[in-house]
């Protein structure tokens, strides 16, 4: 079977929301928070198939069939798995990865690999320059800067020599290829002969949130242009999937909010003063890909973007783009024209932490930044600026008291009835819902609130108490996908053989190699890849409902619960072989030694 890239894949899983999916097949009816509709895979007069919209998966309680989108398609389409993800991939005119035949494909990966592997050893090459004699203009412009060893360490810094082929040559001596070289863009190309793209500049490898150099900015030492040579797009760097310093949030436990900024030296500053979820697009506009990288690790993002009106725009931008991808956004906006890096390298800890405190929300941020446009003493632009405001800002809030609280300050500052402002707020929102760019944002936007309170209206009183080994590990299953402190703790704290049945073992070990990959898990990626035993058993999990406020309590329950399930079915294994008459001497002895170990843990 031809092999699906894991990134590809998470790409159509998540632009293919698995109701409109289905919704295209059977007719669904929301209630409560799940979608119900007939079975279209057993005959049936009263729905019992469902589709979660949060969770990205269906399952019918009828006939036990359930997974996410692919494996709907699979079964209504009766296609293969590389079939239904092509068509699913179509459905939203996503190009498939070309792989004419498993050969071609193997060969593809392979040289794939060696991109990586070339990649590493060229930041290597780099950074070990950095601290030779030759090299030391660079390590001399770093702390100049202020940059200590650490932070140097930290983020792989190095320095490229000023020759025009020293990489070059120096890779060719570990094997590689220049045509390999030329397409992950560390060399370029003239009239046949290949040279070192990045010469005489400080380098900043570029490292995606697996950890993997994928590509490289050199900047230049002093004021010439231009100041940053990035990498090209290549196989291994897909620019709207990687995130600089991104690598760093896989290390930390938990995160409360990330910073996002404008610049590799923005996002080192403040790892310097100890602020250490910074993160920058690398010199390209904020993606929506971006954004769910993002989401992965928190719910909150500050933007901090220089004060100027491109970075005003930027942000006004970035902040539509993480929205509807349901994080929460606030924006900084540093005094004085200054940048994070200045900012960072002056104020320290404390300032970043001051100007977290007073970060505007974005509707405030926007309203702000529109009010710079006009003179409040001239009636005809406190008019254009209400328009503005209620069309561009109001018309898009869907809290009714955050509206009416908006409505009372701007009748407050311009003197316009509150009913006009509300007439005005109308009109707009009935404009905006002729354009389908607009009406999908809307979509996207409820979705997430509907996520946050779905879990609440589901628990109920139960805990880990009621329920055997079973019960037990569906319980951490679905905690474990639900909250990411469960998450951490269950992770932590369990291993594969804590658990009886070989499914929920299936499930566990998918779980815990998912979880060190990504630091997350998510139910549709988890079940596209298990079998369907595993499906129903899953499915059924992800039913169960818990006292959400009593959730930790759960999980340390459940963790101890199955550990001494463990416990007893070895005390129990081993006195059943002790009671064997014609066991020998030292193995009674060992048995002996292992079940007071056990007694005594
Ligand atoms: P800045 O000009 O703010 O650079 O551009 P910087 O990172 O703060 O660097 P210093 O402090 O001057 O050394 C912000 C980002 O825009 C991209 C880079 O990603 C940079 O970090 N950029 C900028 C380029 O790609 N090329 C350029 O020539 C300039
Ligand atoms: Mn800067």
């Amino acid at each position: 079977m031809p092999y699906i890239e894991d990134d590809f894949l998470q790409e159509v899983l998540s632009r293919n929301d698995i109701v409109e999916v289905i919704g295209g097949h059977v007719h669904l009816t929301k209630k409560g928070n799940n979608f119900w509709g007939l079975c279209p895979f057993h005959g049936e007069k009263t729905p019992s198939f469902s589709v979660k919209q949060d969770q990205q998966f269906f399952y019918c309680f009828g006939c036990h069939t359930g997974g996410n989108v692919v494996q709907f398609i699979q079964k209504q389409e009766r296609l293969e798995f590389v079939d239904a993800v092509r068509h699913l991939a179509d459905r939203v005119r996503l190009p498939m990865p070309e792989n004419k035949n498993d050969k071609d494909y193997s060969k593809q990966r392979e040289r794939k690999e060696k991109m990586y592997n070339a990649a590493r050893d060229a930041a290597k090459f780099y950074n070990n320059f950095l601290h030779e004699e030759a090299g030391s203009v660079g390590l001399k412009y770093f702390s100049d800067r202020g940059l200590p060893p650490t932070v140097i360490k930290r983020f792989g810094l190095g320095m490229s020599p000023s020759g025009w082929t020293t990489l070059n040559e120096h890779m060719n001596t570990l094997g590689y290829d220049n045509q390999l070289l030329h397409e992950i863009g560390l060399l370029g190309k003239k009239d046949e002969r290949y040279f070192d793209s990045l010469r005489n500049r400080v380098i900043f490898p570029i490292i995606d949130h697996r950890s993997r150099v994928v590509g490289f900015a050199g900047r230049v030492l002093d004021d010439s242009m231009p100041k940053y040579i990035n990498s090209p797009e290549t196989p291994i760097y897909n620019k709207s999937h990687v995130l600089y310093g991104a690598h760093y949030l896989k290390r930390l436990n938990s995160i409360s909010h990330v910073m996002l900024v404008e610049g590799y030296m923005d996002v080192i500053s403040l790892h310097k003063a100890g602020y250490l979820t910074a993160v920058a697009s690398s010199g390209t506009a904020l993606t929506s890909g971006q954004a769910r990288l993002l989401k992965r690790y928190c719910d909150y993002v500050y933007i901090c973007f220089d004060g100027d009106s491109a970075g005003q725009k930027a942000t006004w931008k970035a902040q539509d783009i993480l929205h509807a991808e349901g994080l929460k956004v606030k924006v900084i906006s540093l005094p004085d024209k200054m940048d994070p890096d200045d900012f960072a390298s002056q104020f320290g800890m404390a300032g970043i932490n001051e100007q977290i405190e007073s970060a505007l929300t974005m509707n405030d941020y926007k309203i702000s930044i529109i009010e710079k446009d006009y003179d409040f003493s001239n009636e005809e632009q406190r008019k254009d600026y209400v328009i503005r405001v209620c069309t561009e800002v109001l018309s898009y809030i869907e809290a009714p008291v955050e509206v009416s609280m908006y409505v009372k300050r701007i009748h407050l500052k311009t003197g316009f009835e509150e009913v006009v402002l509300n007439q005005e707020i109308d009109r707009a929102k009935k404009q905006h819902q002729k354009s389908d760019a607009r009406q999908k944002t809307i979509v996207r936007q409820k979705r997430t609130n509907e996520t946050t309170s779905r879990v609440v209206q589901s628990s109920r009183n139960k805990t880990a108490k009621d329920h055997g080994a079973k019960g037990a590990a569906r319980l951490l299953f679905t905690l474990s996908m639900n909250h990411k402190d469960c998450a951490e703790y269950i992770v932590e704290n369990i291993k594969k053989e804590d658990f009886e049945e070989g499914v929920h073992q299936q499930i566990a070990d998918l779980i815990l190699t998912r979880y060190a990959q990504e630091k997350s898990i998510d139910a549709p990626n988890i079940l596209g890849l298990l079998d369907e035993v595993a499906v129903s058993e899953l499915a059924t999990a992800l039913e169960l409902p818990y006292e959400l406020d009593e959730r930790m309590m759960i999980v340390t329950d459940c963790v101890s619960r199955l550990k001494s399930i463990q416990v007893q079915r070895q005390i129990d294994n081993i006195t059943k072989l002790l009671k064997d008459p014609m066991l020998e001497k030292s193995k009674r002895i060992e048995y002996m030694n292992i079940l007071s170990k056990i007694n005594h843990r």
